[in-house]
C-alpha cells in the first residue's frame, strides 16, 4: 500500500467520537485548515448548502450546551461548533458559480441552463410546500417512462442539503484528527431550540453540533462494534 494511503486509513481508524477533551484549545491555524479541508467536501451541484458556526460567546455556548440536553462532553469539550445547512443558498451560490466560470472565461452554455435554469426548477418552494409537492409527483409519474432527475419537494430538498452538509462535517472530524485533535458529532439536541439560539431563519437547520478538542484518557466509551460487513456491504 502507498505510504498516503496507510496514513489516511490509519486517521480514519483513530476517529472516534470523544466524551471527555483535555482543556487544550484548539489553535486557530489547525481551525482554519481544517474548515479549508470541510469546505472542499463534495456538494449536490456544488452548491455547497453548509455553515459552520463557530460558538465564541460563553453566553450562546451554555445556551447551546442545554440545547444539546447537556450531554456530559460538554462539561470538556473546549470549542463546540454548529453544523448548519442550508435550503435557501442555493440561488447566490448558483449565481457565484456562474459569474466565476464568466470571469474564468469558461463558461458554457450548458452550464447557464444548469444552474440558471434546471437548479432553479429542483429547487423552487413555495412557503406552503405546494409547488414541491406537484414538482415531485409530476417527477415521479414522468419517471415511470423515462429517467427523471429529482426535482424536490421541501423534505426531498432537506434531506440532499443534509447530505452535504454531513459530508463537510465528516470531512472537518477527519482533518481534525490528522492534526492530532478530536470530535464528537451530536444530534442529540432540540432542533427548534437551537435555531432559535443560532438566529437561524427559514431555510436553515443545524446537522449536527461538533464538541472539538484534544482526546482525554478514557474519553472513548468502548471499542469500535461494527456490524458484520455483509450485512453493509452487498454486490449485485
Ligand atoms: C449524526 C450523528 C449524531 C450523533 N449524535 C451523538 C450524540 O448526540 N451524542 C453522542 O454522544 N454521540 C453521538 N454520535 C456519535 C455516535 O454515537 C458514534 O459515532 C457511534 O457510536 C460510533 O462510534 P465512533 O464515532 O467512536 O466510531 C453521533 C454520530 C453521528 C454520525
Amino acid at each position: 500500500m502507498i505510504d498516503s494511503a496507510t496514513t489516511f486509513h490509519k486517521i480514519v481508524d483513530s476517529r472516534r467520537s470523544i466524551r471527555k477533551f483535555l482543556p487544550d484549545s484548539v489553535p486557530q491555524e489547525v481551525l482554519d485548515r481544517c474548515l479549508d479541508s470541510a469546505l472542499k467536501a463534495p456538494s449536490s451541484s456544488n452548491l455547497q448548502h453548509w455553515e459552520f458556526v463557530i460558538i465564541r460567546s460563553p453566553e450562546v455556548r451554555a445556551q447551546a450546551e442545554r440545547v444539546c440536553l447537556d450531554q456530559k462532553v460538554l462539561q470538556s469539550a473546549p470549542l463546540l461548533i454548529a453544523v448548519v445547512t442550508h435550503t435557501k443558498t442555493w440561488k447566490r451560490n448558483s449565481r457565484f458559480i456562474l459569474e466565476t466560470l464568466g470571469t474564468r472565461g469558461i463558461l458554457r452554455k450548458s452550464q447557464t441552463q444548469y444552474w440558471g435554469r434546471l437548479i432553479p426548477l429542483v429547487y423552487l418552494q413555495d412557503p406552503f410546500g405546494f409547488l414541491g409537492m406537484l414538482k415531485h409527483l409530476i417527477a415521479r409519474v414522468v419517471s415511470l417512462f423515462r429517467p427523471t432527475p429529482s426535482l424536490c419537494s421541501k423534505s426531498d430538498l432537506r434531506v440532499m442539503a443534509n447530505k452535504t452538509t454531513a459530508l463537510a462535517a465528516n470531512t472537518f472530524m477527519l482533518a481534525l484528527r490528522s492534526e492530532g485533535y478530536d470530535s464528537c458529532p451530536m444530534e442529540g439536541f432540540d432542533p427548534w431550540r437551537a435555531r432559535k439560539v443560532l438566529q437561524l431563519h427559514r431555510g436553515e437547520e443545524v446537522c449536527m453540533f461538533l464538541a472539538v478538542g484534544k482526546r482525554a484518557d478514557k474519553a472513548i466509551w468502548w471499542d469500535r462494534i461494527l456490524v458484520p460487513r455483509g450485512w453493509v456491504v452487498r454486490e449485485m
